[in-house]
């Protein structure tokens, strides 16, 4: 390779050198002009407007597919971040002398939806920023609006059509959209995405998951053609307390004020004109005498709205979902929510779930397990999850990812929060499927996550107060572990599971509290962790067959196999209660197994069933109190905190199945209870 000194004869490198130094001095002849040269000003971006609601009955063209990426981990392509290269212009080099150090035409490809940490191997791990690329001509009609939707971007988006800057939108797996009338031309057009996958102490969630933080496009990617005066959204659902009265919500935008809007149930023969206020929205109250959606009978009702340019739809299925003391009831009649969790992967294949196909399948293994129910944990999936458990009468978790300790004082983590709570709702608002909305999971007491749970927790209710609202508390006070370890010590004085030196040390602990050895047996939780006041349901992530032992058993100076082996025994006779004497939804339970792993010990498939079936007689014992299950988890999940080899690589070992499908012992046991109640 030649140097710079071969390469220009050394009278000519004199002048290059000089009218380099001269051009660059020219740039930055003041110390000013050197700050403004390092330091270009960044562009604010636009933010999105509130989500355009019923998508799949609107005129949609898809831009799913293959699409070019450069990954790009310093954020160099964006605008204002350095000097010599704005992506977005997509500057072509006119010569072989310009200088121009990106082209996309002939960047790599990608699918869209779809993570890029599962389609490419170099960025398995990657967390930083990948700009997307897609032409695409688009036939521009007059007098008409266009819409650029995203189902779910990871983690931070900015969108760029032909070079114009379209706005920003820092809030994962949630929907969202741009108008892009202007800036979208008739016959040939490209489109940039910067998707930054990076996460901080303040986003939500923030860097420390326990899940893989798939990063891209993960959702689909739809150019909508509307008039410009549209229908926005619309909430059409069962009254919560009058089964018989449908409750009508129209939202158009502003240019809709003042038009009319017509109403149509064709199978309940509705057909009813509205005519919008000036905040161009209608709220009415129409009869129901159809049939409700329940489990087994999911009833689906085509409901359209017309307007003198457009005429939108969905299918929609009409239930009542509510609490009534401890019990949770589905169109008036009690309900045991039997499920399991979830994450967004689908079965047998790696990566982020986003396909109707995908999430058929995820569902499909409810009801093989004879299960009615399920928790999406811990963010919003694909608005194709609620329609198709629509169509297959399954009820549903719905969740946004405030997830263990998040920044519960700043502000702009709040206003992730909001929108990620606010589009889900305002996107899954008519799914009957969707029973619950979460606000968090694992959450620490503390004021501050009082108050910001409390305030998301007043966003749900004023959005939607048809459905119920919870979050997935943490298991274990002090006081309790306490008492768990009192438990542990008077049960393992009448069992021949420690070893001798472990019962004198059982035996001083109980007489140091001087418990009689034939105290009591069992252990009582009662739920008390504040937020439940403002919740309907309390639920509760329990550990006792799987954590527990881990910090406990030192504590006392027992071995973990001691402790573990008390607790199988300890657990069934566990009472579980909460002092607001709402309904208990078990939201998390379980223990990790490999696949086909026998013999002694932990990570074993029969020691996996064997918590299983100790958790199953506590249900079982607490059949007063406990209204629903689902336990943690259906399918063995990546993990960037799960490395251990030959064992976990990268997996989360919780599942009742393997990454392929492959069902544990532990699996059949579930099963058998919810088909047989046994
Ligand atoms: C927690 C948490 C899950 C996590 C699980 C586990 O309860 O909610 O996100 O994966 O426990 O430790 O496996």
């Amino acid at each position: 390779m030649q140097t710079m000194r071969e390469f220009i004869p050394y009278n000519l490198e004199k002048y290059f050198f000089l009218f380099f130094t001269l051009s660059f001095c020219s740039l930055v002849s003041t110390n000013e002009d050197a700050e403004t040269f390092f330091n270009q000003p960044k562009p604010i971006y636009a933010k999105p407007n509130d989500l355009l609601g019923w998508i799949d009955g609107r005129n949609i063209e898809s831009l799913n597919g293959e699409w070019r990426y450069i990954v790009d981990p310093l954020r160099n392509g964006l605008p204002g971040e350095s000097f010599f290269s704005d992506f977005p212009t997509n500057k072509l080099p006119q010569s072989e002398y310009e200088l121009v150090e990106y082209d996309f035409a002939n960047a790599p490809t990608i699918n869209v939806p779809g993570d890029w940490n599962s389609q490419k191997e170099n960025l398995f791990f990657y967390q930083g920023g990948v700009w997307y690329y897609k032409e695409f001509v688009y036939n521009k009609a007059q007098d008409e609006a266009v819409h650029l939707y995203f189902e779910g971007s990871n983690f931070s988006t900015k969108v760029f059509l032909n070079g114009k800057s379209i706005g920003g939108f820092d809030a994962g797996y949630t929907s969202f959209d741009f108008e892009v009338t202007d800036a979208i031309k008739d016959g040939p057009n490209y489109l940039m995405v910067f998707v930054d996958a990076a996460l901080h102490s303040n986003s939500v969630p923030t860097q420390k998951t326990d899940w893989w933080l798939y990063g891209g496009l993960v959702g689909d990617v739809l150019l909508v053609r509307l008039p410009q005066a549209h229908i926005l959204n619309a909430q059409i659902q069962l009254n919560k307390v009058n089964p018989k009265i449908i409750d009508i919500h129209i939202i158009g935008n502003e240019l809709l004020a003042g038009e009319s809007i017509t109403l149509s149930i064709p199978d309940l023969e509705i057909k009813k004109d509205y005519s919008l206020n000036d905040d161009a929205e209608a709220r009415d109250q129409i009869p129901f005498t159809g049939k409700y959606w329940d489990i087994g009978s999911p009833k689906l009702y085509k409901v359209i709205l017309e307007s003198k340019d457009e005429s939108i739809e969905e299918s929609i299925g009409f239930r009542t979902i509510a609490t009534k003391d401890s019990e949770i009831y589905l169109n008036n009649k009690p309900i045991k929510l039997k499920g399991i969790s979830s994450h967004a992967e689908p079965i047998g294949t790696e990566g982020f779930a986003f396909s109707k196909e995908h999430f058929k399948n995820i569902l499909a293994e409810v009801s093989k397990l004879g299960g009615n129910f399920l928790r999406a944990a811990h963010y919003p999936y694909s608005r194709h999850l609620a329609k198709e458990a629509d169509k297959l009468g399954i009820l549903l978790w719905e969740e946004i990812p405030v997830y263990w300790n998040i920044n519960w004082q700043n502000q702009q983590t709040f206003e992730i929060a909001s929108q990620q709570l606010s589009r889900m709702i305002s996107r899954d608002w008519n799914r009957a499927s969707v029973a619950i909305w979460s606000v968090g999971n694992e959450t620490p007491y503390s004021e501050s996550r009082m108050k910001f749970l409390t305030g998301l927790i007043d966003t749900a209710r004023d959005l939607d107060d048809s459905r119920l609202v919870s979050a997935a508390l943490l298991g274990g006070s002090a006081k309790d572990f306490q008492n768990l370890i009192l438990a542990i010590a008077s049960l393992g004085l009448e069992s021949d599971i420690p070893t001798p030196r472990e019962k004198l040390v059982l035996k001083s602990l109980t007489e140091n509290f001087n418990l009689q050895n034939n105290s009591s047996k069992g252990l009582t939780i009662s739920l008390d962790d504040p937020i439940g006041l403002h919740l309907d349901i309390v639920a509760l992530n329990e550990y006792f067959g799987w954590y527990y032992s881990v910090f406990l058993a030192p504590q006392i100076q027992i071995s973990e196999k001691t402790f573990r082996l008390l607790m199988l025994e300890l657990l069934p006779e566990i009472r579980i209660n909460n002092v607001f004497s709402k309904p208990i939804h078990l939201s998390e339970f379980g223990a990790g197994a490999k696949y086909g792993k026998s013999g002694e010990g932990i990570w074993t498939e029969s020691y996996q069933a064997m918590v299983y079936e100790a958790q199953i007689a506590m249900i079982k014992n607490n059949q007063d109190t406990i209204q629903g299950y689902s336990p943690w988890i259906l399918k063995d999940f990546r993990s960037m905190m799960r490395p251990l080899a030959g064992i976990q690589d990268y997996y989360n070992r919780k599942g009742l199945m393997d990454e392929n499908g492959n069902k544990k012992e532990a699996y059949y046991y579930l099963q058998k209870f919810y088909e047989t109640g046994q």
